[in-house]
């Protein structure tokens, strides 16, 4: 039996089967929280019901042309009317922690203004849910469903929203603080800014990829560097509104996408490189929400088309944080060192560099270890949380019925093993979320592209664990790579 980090000779059963001793595994800390993932609008379907009001994602998934096969969130997997068979699936995968997103528009429907008491009920049954299961509750307050009538007075490139947020945030605080002790603000800022506001385009394998989100826009550089401002904006608000309104030792911090720049090699000229790079990848995000500050680089760069802010922004937006939580998949690039002035150079990743099956996804397991590392290193913040970590896989029926996602369990165990390496080296990591604990909606993806550890049919909204579960549920009971 070969397993990573292994050192102490393997024991002989009286049946002749191999046994590892337990001091063989790749252990996590006491406490590591082995946790699941997802998003409301991915999940829930019920836009209407209980009063909920549309969002940004209600009107774009409807726009012909911009979702695959024309999928919409209008049923998803219908969570909102199955989420106690859904924590009862997750309660048996031995999941410890779950992250779930509030549906903003359900509990203020049009932003802002007068609370729907039938919103908040829906979390609030949940969260009872997973504490009776011994789930503990991650709570992540914007992921992506922006209230429609917020875009409609300018969505993100309008200051107010970030206000409305930090309202809406400190309400969830007082509401549910008693049982929910950490919270997310905003998930993936520079996604929620580029992808939303413009578009992105890449290569994987050389071939082009585009990537677009709600609202769809095309924004020009100052107007999509004011969106990222007050998105981070939005974020420090928030935390204060939190600090305020909530119980004492509720936590909070934001849930990133992590640009990370990943080293040729771990070599300190490489390694160094990397984190100049990196911490130039985060500048708009990560960077000034850890520092207060914006890196002089980055205004100089953006030069005319640097955000308009003032001190008191950056105040709020430096404000203290209790966890950095990072969502990391790929890497942005791979560095070296170079003599110029930047003290990095990208180092172009070869067209056979193997991939998973989203379109954007290489394979890079490494990047599990080198994120959490470099946020280390750079940022130093007390805590690190993996909000997002996982793979889609084509996910065939077999015909006895089980799903064997032999790539996704490949990909966890090497990616965790990785995570694995940077805990055990000292960098403060609390806990991992496996993106997704169900297949879902993919946003523009569609439902074709299948993130879960659990299978959905889309059309009897019947759930089957993959072997992936049983893998999380062992390697959780172990709290070990398994
Ligand atoms: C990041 C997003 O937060 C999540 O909503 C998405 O489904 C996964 N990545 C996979 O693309």
């Amino acid at each position: 039996s070969v397993l990573p980090g292994g050192t102490l000779s393997v024991k002989t059963q009286d049946d002749g089967a191999l046994i590892t001793s337990a001091s063989n595994l790749a252990k996590f800390p006491d406490g590591f929280c082995w946790g699941l993932a997802t998003a409301s609008y991915q999940i829930e379907g019920s836009p209407k019901v209980d009063g909920k009001g549309m969002s940004i994602w209600d009107t774009y998934a409807h726009i012909p042309g911009k979702m695959k096969n024309n999928d919409t969130g209008d049923v998803a997997i219908d969570h909102y009317q199955r989420y106690k068979e859904d924590v009862q699936i997750m309660k048996e995968m031995g999941a410890t922690g779950y992250r779930f997103s509030i549906a903003w528009s359900r509990i203020f429907p049009s932003g802002t203004g007068l609370a729907n008491p039938k919103g908040l009920d829906f979390y609030n049954r949940l969260v009872d849910e997973l504490l009776n299961a011994g789930i503990q509750p991650f709570a992540t307050l914007y992921h992506w469903d922006l209230p429609q009538a917020l875009q409609d007075k300018g969505g993100w490139q309008s200051r107010e929203t970030a206000e409305c947020f930090a309202q809406y945030a400190g309400y969830m605080a007082e509401k549910l603080s008693d049982r929910v002790k950490n919270f997310f603000t905003l998930n993936e800022f520079q996604n929620i800014v580029d992808m939303g506001h413009r578009g992105v385009d890449m290569v994987v394998q050389g071939k082009p990829v585009h990537i677009e989100l709600a609202p769809g826009l095309k924004l020009d550089n100052q107007a999509l560097n004011q969106v990222a401002h007050h998105t981070v904006l939005a974020h420090g608000l928030s935390v204060q509104a939190i600090r305020a309104m909530g119980k004492k030792g509720t936590k909070v911090g934001p849930a990133e996408v992590m640009f990370c720049g990943v080293p040729i090699m771990d070599s300190p000229e490489h390694v160094k490189a990397a984190e100049l790079a990196t911490r130039r990848l985060n500048a708009r995000f990560l960077d000034v929400m850890l520092t207060g500050k914006y890196s002089d680089a980055y205004l100089q760069e953006a030069g005319k088309d640097a955000p308009k802010f003032t001190e008191e922004d950056l105040q709020a937006i430096g404000s203290p944080v209790d966890f950095v939580g990072i969502n990391v998949y790929i890497p942005k690039m791979y560095v070296m060192a170079s003599e110029d002035e930047s003290g990095y150079k990208e180092v172009p990743m070869s067209v056979s560099h193997p991939k998973m099956s989203s379109p954007w996804h290489t394979f890079a397991p490494e990047v599990l270890y080198w994120a959490p590392r470099l946020t280390h290193s750079i940022w130093k913040p007390k805590a690190i949380y993996i909000t997002e970590n996982g793979c889609a896989a084509s996910d065939e029926i077999s015909a006895d019925g089980n799903i064997y996602d032999t790539d996704r369990v490949m990909y966890l165990r090497n990616a965790m093993g990785q995570l694995q390496r940077a805990s055990a080296e000292g960098v403060p990591i609390k806990g991992n979320f496996v993106w997704s604990a169900f297949d879902n909606l993919e946003w523009s993806g569609g439902f074709g592209t299948r993130f879960g550890l659990v299978h959905v049919n889309f059309k009897t909204q019947k759930r089957t664990p993959k072997l992936s579960a049983k893998w999380f549920k062992e390697a959780a009971g172990h709290n070990a790579v398994l």
